[in-house]
C-alpha cells in the first residue's frame, strides 16, 4: 500500500476502506508517513468530505493509537460530558457533583484553556491545594469511593490525533466536519466511560459558526460514540454571548459555588441541568426528562450537589473551606467598571472578543507555556435581552494592572445594540 494511492483516491472523492485509513493513522503515528502527505490527506478530505463509516473507522484507528483507559473497576455506569470549547464554560464544576451526588459515577479527564476558551483543569487549580494529576489507580479508587473525580489527562490518550490536530491548525484544514468529529470521539471513547454528553457549541465564540453545521457535527458524533456501543445525547448550545456572567478561572468557580448554591445565571443554570438530566436519563435514575430536572433542582436545594463539590476537592488535596466560603478567593488588585454610551437593548456579545479581553488580563494562554493569573478576568452585568442606559457600568474587569485601555476598548466594542429586546434561548437542539 502507499500513502500516494490513498491521497489520489480520497482525491477524486472515492470512500476509503479500513485498512487504508488504518495504514495512513499507524504510518503517521510513528513518522514512517511524513506531513506533507498526511497534509495533502487532510486538504482531500476537507474537500471531498468523509461518509460516517469511514469517520468511524477514522475515529477508532486514532482512538487505538494510544491507551485507552479501562474503567471496568469503577462498578456501575460511568458517565462523561464534553464541551466543543466556549467563553465562560464552567458546566463540569455543576454538572459533576449534581450527577455524582445522585450516585452516578462522574469520571472526567479534562483540558487546559488556549486561547479565548478557558479550561476545567485551570479552573480548578484556582481552589488552593487542588491536584488534577491521580494515577490512574488512583482516579479509579476515587471514584469507587465517592463517586465524582476530575484530573488532567493520564497515559497517552490517542497521540494521533494529537499529532493530526497540530498538523491541521497550521495547514487550514481545522474546520472539516469529519476532522473535527473523529479527532474529539478518538480522545472521547479512549477516557472510557459508557454515556457521554456532547455540549456542542453555536455562534460568534465557537468553532461551528451556525446550527446547520453544529447539527451535522453533532449528529455525526452521536452516530459514532453509538457505533463504538457508547449512549450518546449531544446538545446545541448557544455560543452568541458568554455562558454565565462570569469569566476567568475563580471568578468562574464563585459561579459555579452560587449556581450549587441556588443563585446561578439563567442561562449557565439551564445548560448545566439540560447537560445533568441528559446524564442521569442514561444512567436510568430518571424515566423522563421532567423527572430529571426535578433531581437537579432537588440537589441544590438540599446542598447535596455542593457538598458533593466540596468532597470532591478534599479527596485532590484541595481547600474544601473555599468552596463552603467562596469570598475566601484572593481578589485581583484592581478593579475597573465598562461604562457605556448608549442606551438600548443588548442583543450580541461577541464571545471570542470577551474571552480574548479575559486572556490578555491573564486568565488565559496565548501558548501553552503561559501562566495563568486566576484571580484576573470579566464579570459581565448585563447579558443579551438586557436593557441597559448611558453610564450604566456593562462589565467590571479584575486585574493586577493599572493599565486596562486596550481590555476596556475589547469589552465595548464585544456588545451590540438595538431598540428592540431580544430573548436569548440557551439550548437550541438536542440529538440523540
Ligand atoms: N476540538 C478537538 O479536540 N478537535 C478538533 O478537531 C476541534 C476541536
Amino acid at each position: 500500500m502507499r500513502a500516494v494511492d490513498i491521497i489520489m483516491k480520497k482525491r477524486d472523492g472515492y470512500p476509503l476502506s479500513e485498512e487504508e485509513i488504518n495504514f495512513l493513522i499507524e504510518g503517521y503515528t510513528n513518522g514512517e508517513i511524513p506531513d506533507y502527505q498526511m497534509s495533502a490527506f487532510t486538504m482531500a478530505v476537507y474537500f471531498q468530505g468523509m461518509n460516517e463509516e469511514e469517520t468511524t473507522l477514522l475515529t477508532k484507528a486514532m482512538l487505538n493509537s494510544g491507551d485507552i483507559l479501562d474503567l471496568s473497576k469503577i462498578n456501575g455506569i460511568k458517565v462523561d460530558k464534553h464541551s466543543t470549547g466556549g467563553v465562560g464554560d464552567k458546566t463540569t464544576l455543576v454538572v459533576a457533583p449534581i450527577v455524582a451526588s445522585l450516585g452516578i459515577k462522574f469520571a472526567k479527564m479534562s483540558g487546559r484553556g488556549l486561547g479565548h476558551t478557558g479550561g476545567t483543569l485551570d479552573k480548578l487549580e484556582a481552589i488552593p491545594g487542588y491536584n488534577n494529576y491521580l494515577s490512574d489507580e488512583e482516579f479509579i479508587n476515587q471514584v469507587n469511593k465517592i463517586g465524582i473525580s476530575v484530573i488532567g489527562q493520564t497515559g497517552v490518550l490517542a497521540p494521533a490525533d494529537k499529532k493530526l490536530y497540530a498538523l491541521r491548525d497550521v495547514t487550514a484544514t481545522v474546520e472539516s466536519i469529519p476532522l473535527i468529529a473523529s479527532s474529539i470521539m478518538s480522545k472521547k471513547l479512549a477516557a472510557g466511560s459508557d454515556a457521554i454528553v456532547l455540549d456542542v457549541k453555536v455562534g460568534s465564540g465557537a468553532f461551528m459558526k451556525n446550527v446547520e453545521d453544529a447539527t451535522k457535527l453533532a449528529e455525526l458524533m452521536v452516530k459514532i460514540g453509538k457505533n463504538c456501543n457508547k449512549k450518546m445525547t449531544a446538545v446545541l448550545t448557544n455560543m452568541d454571548e458568554p455562558l454565565g456572567y462570569a469569566v476567568g478561572n475563580s471568578l468562574e468557580v464563585i459561579e459555579a459555588i452560587n449556581t450549587l448554591n441556588g443563585n446561578g445565571p439563567k442561562d449557565f443554570k439551564e445548560l448545566c441541568f439540560e447537560i445533568a438530566a441528559q446524564l442521569i436519563l442514561h444512567a436510568d435514575k430518571a424515566k423522563t426528562l421532567e423527572e430529571a430536572y426535578s433531581l437537579c433542582e432537588r440537589q441544590i436545594e438540599n446542598k447535596e450537589a455542593l457538598n458533593t463539590l466540596a468532597k470532591l476537592v478534599e479527596a485532590q488535596g484541595g481547600d474544601k473551606n473555599y468552596i463552603l466560603e467562596p469570598s475566601l478567593f484572593p481578589k485581583a488588585k484592581y478593579t475597573y467598571e465598562v461604562c457605556i454610551n448608549n442606551e438600548g437593548y443588548v442583543n450580541h456579545i461577541n464571545a471570542l472578543q470577551i474571552g480574548n479581553a479575559a486572556m490578555i488580563l491573564g486568565a488565559g494562554r496565548k501558548k501553552i507555556t503561559d501562566i495563568i493569573d486566576h484571580s484576573v478576568g470579566v464579570v459581565l452585568h448585563k447579558k443579551v435581552g438586557d436593557k441597559v442606559d448611558i453610564n450604566d457600568s456593562i462589565a467590571t474587569i479584575y486585574s493586577n494592572y493599572s493599565n486596562v485601555d486596550e481590555v476596556k476598548k475589547l469589552i465595548l466594542d464585544a456588545f451590540s445594540y438595538s431598540n428592540e429586546p431580544i430573548t436569548p434561548q440557551i439550548i437550541l437542539k438536542v440529538i440523540k
